[in-house]
């Protein structure tokens, strides 16, 4: 098993560059089952395990695949067997995303029902929901979701609330259906923005994304097409606090700042200076740039936080502001209103000397003079990272263990950091 040794205590300064997005890189994975011909050549795809496994899903399938270093060129052509099978889904539940482009394709599916997480039950209702509007008969057996479809048919979609995987899924479901599809309520992530814009290459007919709703018109096929995966914007948050919290002065060299609103007002507002070196393209407001961040003053501030859908506070950068928000003097109340239970790195933090009371879905965090290092576990993919983030502001050796929870969705991070003057190794016990 694998752990993360981190000694609290070292400034952080230098230059870091964040991988491509896994919240996009994954959706846009599954949407090269929708093409009949042609490649589709990505490129940033992120070195993570996530990528790995939904590779793997599509391989089975029949599709073809080669891949280098943040490159995939993958044809759909040949796919064949349209079964997710549970021995990957239980390993990743976005597996969930290839369900709409293999009915909208092939008008069939078999796919193993992603079961909760750490986080929440992640329930696929309005995922189902939608498609069966669209005329697909979806039917669950054995844990698996069994779908069946002639050519879907375009239907105004109504989510009760906002999900991303399951806008993703009916974008993808409706880009080959019959007939106009509306998502009203529909997610506004600059993921699903980085979706429609690949989809529009491929010859699909979309408008709308990152507004409350998207208006699909289905067309015959869809070809495969080059593209781009954004910068990871939940990373790039994640070293803004990683500045933040060990009191250092760092370059991000291609933060998606435009994605970034609801971090970067909150960061600002405890006291970080956060400050652009370039311009970021108007028409290309997904892509980085390099931005300085330090704090502006020694007296940073408590204050509250409550997690939305974007554009608001993003659930993913959660567990990282708690971290920092631990060692702030006053008392900070955060909010989780997304997932049922995603305070689980709080247990984590208490023992290493943090002062938090949870009540159901809030956070009471009272800042302490300091955090002690201690042995830690992960138990998901953010808390680790968190856990991580309070490892370099600890007093003394900080030892995280479930090390695969980070290696999910960060790329090299311990390296990053040490990159960064942070003294963290991996050790394999
Ligand atoms: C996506 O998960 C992200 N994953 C999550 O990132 C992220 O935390 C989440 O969106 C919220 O931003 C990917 O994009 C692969 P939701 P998703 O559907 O789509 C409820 C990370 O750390 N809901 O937007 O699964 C659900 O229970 C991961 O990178 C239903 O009730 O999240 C939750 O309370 C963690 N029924 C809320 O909606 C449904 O059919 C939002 O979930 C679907 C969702």
């Amino acid at each position: 098993m694998e752990s993360i040794v981190v000694k609290g205590g070292r400034k952080l300064s230098g230059e870091v560059t964040v991988g491509g997005a896994k919240n996009s890189a994954l959706p846009l994975i599954a949407a090269t089952l929708l093409a009949e011909s042609g490649v589709s050549r990505l490129e940033n795809i992120p070195d993570l395990r996530d990528i790995n496994t939904i590779i793997r899903l599509l391989a089975g399938m029949g599709a073809a695949i080669t891949r280098a270093p943040g490159r995939l060129e993958i044809s759909s052509a040949e796919v064949t067997d349209c079964q997710a099978p549970y021995e990957l889904v239980k390993t990743m539940r976005a597996s969930i995303l290839v369900l709409g482009p293999l009915l909208a394709r092939f008008g069939k599916a078999r796919v193993s029902l992603p079961g909760g997480c750490a986080i929440g039950a992640r329930p696929i209702n309005l995922h189902i929901k939608g498609l069966e509007q669209m005329g697909a008969k979806i039917e669950v057996e054995h844990g698996y979701i069994i779908g069946r479809a002639g050519r879907l048919k375009g239907a105004d979609i109504s989510f009760d609330l906002t999900t991303v995987t399951g806008t993703e899924n009916l974008m993808m479901a409706a880009v080959l259906a019959e007939g106009t599809t509306h998502l009203r309520n529909a997610a506004r992530e600059p993921e699903i923005i980085d979706l429609a814009v690949f989809l529009r290459k491929m010859g699909a007919q979309i408008e709308g994304e990152g507004s409350h709703t998207i208006i699909i018109t289905g067309v015959d096929k869809l070809n495969g097409c080059d593209y781009q995966v954004m910068p990871d914007r939940i990373e790039a948050g994640t070293f803004m606090v990683a500045a933040g919290i060990s009191d250092g002065d760092i370059v991000i060299k291609n933060a998606p700042l435009a994605a970034l609103g609801g971090v970067v007002s909150k960061l600002q507002d405890i006291g970080l200076e956060i400050e652009p070196l370039a311009e970021f393209s108007e028409d290309k407001p997904l892509n980085g740039i390099p931005v300085r961040i330090r704090r502006q003053t020694s007296d940073l501030q408590a204050l509250d936080v409550k997690t939305m859908p974007y554009p608001g506070f993003p659930t993913d950068m959660q567990a990282q502001i708690m971290t920092l928000l631990t060692l702030i003097k006053g008392t900070s109340v955060i909010s989780e209103t997304i997932f049922e239970n995603r305070f689980m790195h709080v247990f984590e933090l208490q023992r290493m000397g943090a002062d938090i009371e949870v009540d159901g879905r809030t956070a009471i965090v009272r800042g302490v003079e300091k955090l002690s290092g201690a042995p830690v576990m992960a138990s998901d993919l953010r808390a680790s990272a968190g856990l991580i983030l309070a490892g370099l502001a600890a007093e003394g050796e900080t030892v995280m263990s479930r090390v695969y929870h980070l290696d999910r969705g960060y790329s090299g991070f311990e390296n990053k950091l040490k990159k960064l003057g942070a003294d963290i190794k991996r050790i394999t016990e």
